[in-house]
């Protein structure tokens, strides 16, 4: 396992980055990077969307967008540890035959091996839900509420070995309201998110973003 984190190379308008936009569910984020790319000239582009299933409502918006899209399932037959790397070899595949630069995690709810981690450090980034380190995990709204926390927010970060752990790009705070529910709070850090996390992609691929 490597320590180091390798950045992208820096890129430009003629010649983008070339970005593999990993989820699980509906993909609202999805479809704000890729409205974000369609309006404007971009360092980045996205070449692949990966989905952990078939159903991720998420795939939608990449076929409406003509972006080229797949579905990677849990491998069947095999358990534990040996599933989760044939997945990850088979992810792996897929970034490497479609020339992947920069791996971007957009609710994509598994937790990625050491052994993934490791070849695209620095090249794998994630959004979660809170102001990083608090409440990290797949409960980061609910959490936040049960906290009672005024402030809440998003952070984009790249990805290490650990969960939500990794350093810190950006964060973006909003406000938490006493009538909130886990939903009226998850939509209002989406907002955040949405505007975020494309401009975060245009500062790495720009080359603007150090560790
Ligand atoms: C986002 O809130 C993101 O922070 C978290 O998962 C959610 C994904 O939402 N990691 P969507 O699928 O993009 O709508």
């Amino acid at each position: 396992m490597s320590d180091e984190y390798v950045l992208p190379r820096k890129a430009t308008l003629e010649s983008p980055l070339r970005l593999a936009v990993m989820i699980s569910g509906g993909g609202s984020g999805l479809q704000a990077l890729l409205k974000h790319q369609g309006c404007g000239d971009r360092a980045h582009v996205t070449a692949l969307v990966i989905a952990d299933t078939e159903t991720a409502g998420g795939l939608s918006h990449a076929m409406d967008a003509g972006v080229d899209f797949v579905s990677v399932p849990l491998p069947q037959g095999l358990k534990g540890h040996e599933r989760r790397r044939a997945h990850e070899e088979q992810i792996m595949r897929c970034l490497v035959s479609k020339d992947i630069e920069l791996v971007v995690l957009s609710g994509y709810m598994r937790i990625l091996s050491s052994y993934f981690v490791s070849h695209w450090k620095g090249r794998l980034v994630n959004i979660h839900p809170s102001l990083l380190p608090d409440f990290p995990g797949a409960h980061a709204q609910r959490d936040a509420l049960e906290a009672g926390v005024r402030v809440s927010g998003c952070t984009v970060h790249f990805v290490d070995e650990g969960v939500d752990s990794g350093p810190v790009i950006e964060q973006r705070e909003v406000p938490v309201l006493d009538s909130d529910t886990v939903d009226t709070l998850r939509d209002r850090i989406k907002e955040a998110e949405h505007d975020l996390y494309p401009k975060i992609l245009d500062d790495i691929s720009l080359g603007r973003i150090s560790l």
